[in-house]
């Protein structure tokens, strides 16, 4: 018999039923941290609530902002976990977040400012402070010195050795512009990140990715957060650790819910869950060596120390502004640019 593809009403009355609650029981999440603790956090969360399917990727925090921006008004993603926090700050500016109401009283204080900033729309989860790594075997084999300040990166004894990510799709990298504009002022800052851009063998778009390929031994130098050096150094990977002369900044990762979520309820669970010692305690079980947000959660001892670390002050309501990554983001474009963009 030929099938019509018709319902009938009391048929189509229940597949709406079911759909609608399929919908209510699905979170859709981007993580904007390393795979395997986005994997991991998944998989706590759905032990937790049986009834709620995650669906998770993977991106890069700016990559997610563009996508958030697309989608404003008609949302895919319910919740935002990971990533710097500026571009978390920036989407709240924009009225692309919704505050979560969660309580933010066992959270550390550069955590809270997240949620003050915000106006409660994002909050702090970790931080990281941001470094240099090279592989100790090939900087060895090539006879070249190791880095110990940001000024040494300019030097063209690292011609074609170094790897850094590209700003406008990481929130690594848009740390590291950031910073520099901090430590060195606008114009200084530009003019060594042209000269450090003549060493740069390529932008990558992920944050951790230039770090990866220094560990296997593709580039001699990298640039990102010292946990994610961390992590491959204790995997046995010849990586040395360089807290830069100069002083250095970090990030504070951050977790939001978008306006308009499909599933607000699910997404607000996500953010209570993702804030609770326990759960941000069990990082290093993906040697995810962040520091943790909540000031009961256990600090692993492999996390880089922050109080040991020369940090600036970093300001993120200035640089977790619209109007100044724009800015900055557009001068990067016009005088460092990728000459050979992911396409
Ligand atoms: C890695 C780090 C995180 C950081 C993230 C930013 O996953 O472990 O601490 O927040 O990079 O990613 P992105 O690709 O945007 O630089």
């Amino acid at each position: 018999m030929k099938r019509t593809g018709l319902l009938t009403g009391t048929a189509l009355a229940a597949f709406c039923t079911l759909a609608s609650t399929a919908q209510a029981d699905e979170l859709n999440v981007v993580c904007s941290a390393e795979q395997d603790w986005c994997d991991l956090m998944v998989s706590i969360f759905e032990a937790e609530h049986p009834e709620t399917e995650v669906l998770m990727v993977r991106k890069s925090t700016g990559e997610t902002l563009a996508q958030i921006r697309a989608e404003a008004g008609n949302p895919k993603i319910d919740v935002w976990w990971g990533g710097t926090g500026d571009p978390h700050l920036i989407a709240a500016e924009e009225g692309l977040l919704q505050a979560s109401g969660v309580s933010t009283d066992e959270l550390l204080g550069w955590a809270q400012n997240m949620s003050e900033i915000s106006g409660g729309r994002t909050v702090g989860i970790y931080a990281g402070a941001l470094g240099i790594a090279y592989n100790s075997e090939i900087l060895e084999e090539r006879d070249i010195a190791p880095p110990a300040c940001w000024a040494d990166l300019m030097d063209p004894r690292f011609a074609g050795e170094i790897q850094v990510a590209n700003p406008n799709s990481s929130g690594t990298a848009y740390t590291e512009l950031a910073t520099f504009v901090q430590l060195f002022g606008e114009d200084e800052a530009f003019r060594m990140l042209r000269d450090i851009g003549e060493n740069v063998n390529s932008y990558t778009s992920s944050g951790s990715a230039p770090s990866r390929a220094a560990a296997r031994g593709e580039t001699g130098v990298s640039i990102g957060f010292m946990h994610d050096m961390v992590k491959l150094a204790a995997s046995g990977f010849p990586l040395e650790i360089v807290a830069p002369c100069e002083g250095t900044g970090y990030e504070v990762g951050a977790v939001s819910i978008i306006e308009g979520a499909r599933n607000p309820e699910g997404a607000r669970d996500w953010v209570e869950f993702s804030l609770r010692a326990d759960i941000q305690s069990r990082a290093p079980e993906v040697q995810s060596y962040q520091v943790p947000s909540n000031s009961n959660a256990e600090v692993a001892p492999e996390s880089p120390d922050l109080a040991s670390i020369r940090l600036i002050d970093y300001d993120f309501a200035t640089y977790g502004s619209s109007e100044t990554r724009a800015r900055l983001l557009a001068r990067w474009d016009e005088e460092v640019g990728d000459p050979n963009p992911e396409q």
